[in-house]
């Protein structure tokens, strides 16, 4: 497991951003988000500080953190690779090209590599079905995507 040590500043930033939402009605959902931006996830302390803080279980604030996929909690890699399963890709190959990253990088899907370099995520159809397979790793897309291109584009980014 990735264990962080948080930028002190950031937290106290994020405090401040807590006192003064706190009252609002619904300030759980803003909040979660200003963490998620600012530190890139949902750190398990900031998690604690935010119950503490609203005065809500901590149960209740995973419970709204998990319904939401955009919330993640575990650190993204620098690269975050994450191969389009779409109908077009799928039926082209993406699984294979999927568990080829997952081989080779030794993670799951929803992972990053202990170094913080790659992250596996989950995505649908990215809109270049004419390309397809595509796998996108941050914002660039790569088109045409092979199996044997795994090991090279990973040897590329290294
Ligand atoms: S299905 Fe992969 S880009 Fe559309």
């Amino acid at each position: 497991m990735i264990k962080d040590k948080l930028d002190e500043k950031k937290v106290e930033e994020f405090e401040e951003f807590i006192e003064k939402h706190k009252d609002v009605k619904g300030a759980v959902m803003p909040i979660l988000q200003e963490a998620q931006n600012k530190f890139g996830y949902l750190p398990q302390e900031i998690m604690e500080l935010i119950s503490k803080k609203l005065g809500i279980f901590l149960s209740e604030i995973y419970g709204v953190a998990t319904f939401y996929s955009q919330f993640t909690f575990i650190p993204k890699g620098k690269y975050s690779i994450s191969v389009c399963l779409g109908t077009a890709c799928y039926v082209k190959g993406a699984k294979a090209i999927l568990d080829e990253f997952i081989e080779v990088l030794g993670i799951g899907v929803g992972e990053t590599t202990d170094d913080r370099k790659f992250s596996i995520v989950e995505t649908r159809c990215v809109g270049l079905c004419s390309d397809a397979p595509v796998v996108m790793i941050n914002n660039k897309a790569y088109p045409h995507f092979n199996k044997d291109d795994v090991k090279k584009v990973l040897e590329e980014l290294e």
